[in-house]
Formats: structure tokens, sequence, C-alpha cells
């Protein structure tokens, strides 16, 4: 380990930010992205994969990974959910190993789903070590209605990244998708959103993709310039 990073971990502060005496100490890092799901439906599925082409596209390496399902299988599979996703299940301990995470959960009841709220409840290693102090948080979701939680249950995941130490980066109105009034659509500058519609049927539409992609490209260049 350097000693930049060293000092970083004592004091929390990214390596970038501490003092250097050498006069062109800034090392090519790509910054590290992880993009963190659940999804019962697909929808943030969907739209966690258009995060990811974002912050790609911005020149970072990016996983999309999944939260565990705590939901029995027969009971799952009774229910309809989506069981045929790709991602690898993430581990709370490989949190610490990014430099910005973007998590991506729907609605239940307003806030976000019990899943994802385990998952965040077993990092209380990781924040009591402070190990992911300073480093970029973000949330996209979704919801059934137009009205049903978007900006409750972003900020039900934000609240948690807060604890964390994370520098939050929501949806910025660069994204100018979000002003769109002519058709039904999500996004909020608190983060990505997209509109399941009360029986599922509703996709993530071009509008809401942009706004994911969006995010993860603003997420990817915070990083950058934080990490880089
Ligand atoms: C227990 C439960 C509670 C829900 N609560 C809400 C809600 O408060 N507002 C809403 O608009 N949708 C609500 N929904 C709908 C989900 O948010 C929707 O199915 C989800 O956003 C779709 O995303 P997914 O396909 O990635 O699972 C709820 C769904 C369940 C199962």
């Amino acid at each position: 380990m350097s000693l930049r990073n060293f000092i970083s971990r004592l004091t929390g502060r990214p390596a970038a930010l501490q003092p250097s005496s050498q006069p062109n100490n800034r090392s090519v890092h790509m910054s590290k992205v992880l993009v963190l799901y659940y999804s019962t439906y697909g929808h943030i599925e969907t739209m966690a994969y258009a995060v990811a082409e974002g912050a790609k596209a911005a020149g970072a390496h990016v996983d999309v990974k999944r939260i565990p399902e705590t939901v029995p299988e027969d009971i799952a599979r009774a229910n309809h959910f989506k069981l045929d996703q790709l991602a690898p299940v993430a581990t709370v301990d490989e949190l610490a190993e990014y430099d910005a995470i973007i998590i991506g959960g729907g609605t239940r009841f307003g806030r976000i789903s019990s899943q994802v709220a385990s998952f965040l409840d077993q990092a209380g290693g990781l924040w009591m070590k402070g190990a992911l102090n300073g480093k970029v948080g973000a949330a996209f979701t979704s919801t059934a209605t137009q009205h049903g939680g978007q900006e409750t249950t972003l900020f039900s995941v934000i609240t948690n990244l807060l604890h964390f130490g994370m520098v939050v980066v929501g949806l910025p109105y660069s994204f100018q998708g979000q002003m769109t009034l002519g058709e039904v659509t999500g996004g909020a500058p608190y983060g990505a959103t997209t509109i399941a519609g009360g029986d599922g049927s509703r996709q993530p539409s071009e509008n809401e993709l942009a706004g994911a992609r969006h995010q993860g490209e603003v997420v990817a260049r915070t990083a950058q310039k934080l990490f880089g």
C-alpha cells in the first residue's frame, strides 16, 4: 500500500486529496463504480444496466451486482418474481473496493425494500471503519404509480449514504429530460426513476433510461474528479 493510500485510510480523505510533495502526482486511475440493485420484476434491473452504460461511457470500470433475495424461492416463483437475473450477487464487504456505489431498488410503501435495507444494515462494520467515507453514492428507484413515493424512496437510500459518509450525487438538471411534461415520465433531481404501472406492464421509457445513463455518467465523472 502506498503512503498516500495509507494516509487516505487513516484520515478518510481520498488519496487524490492528500497533500503531496510531488509536483506531478496524478496517476491514471480508472474509477471503480458499482451499480448495486434489487429488482423483483425487472424494471430496476433494466435501469441498472442503463446506469452502468452511462458510467462506462464516462470511462469508469463498472460492475453491476444484485442485492441478495430474501424471499424463499417457492414464494418468489409463485409470485412471478424475475428469477433469471444474470448479475452476480454482491457481498457487503466488497462495497469498500469501489470509488462509487449507485444503489437501485423499487419502492415499498414509499421507502426502500427490506432486501436493500437488510443488505445495508449489514454494513455496520464498514461504517465503524469509515470504509465508505468520501466515496461517491447515488440512488435510483421505481414505483408503480407516478406519485407512489419516488422521492421518499430515493431519500430512504440517500439517508444511508450520508451516514456512510458518502458524497451524494443526484440527477442534476443537466438531464433536461426530467423537465418533460408531454409524456408520463420518471426522473427527479434526487435520482433516476421509472414508473412500472400498477400491474408492472410499463417498462422504462427512453427518457427514463436516458436519465439513468446520465446519472451513471455524472457519478463516474465525480468519482474520477475525486479519485482520478
Ligand atoms: C409490498 C409492496 C409495496 C409497494 N409499495 C409501493 C408504493 O408505495 N408505491 C408505488 O408506487 N409502488 C409500490 N409498489 C410497487 C413496486 O414499487 C414496483 O413493483 C417496483 O417498483 C417495480 O420494480 P421492479 O420490477 O424492479 O421490482 C409496491 C410493491 C410491493 C410488492
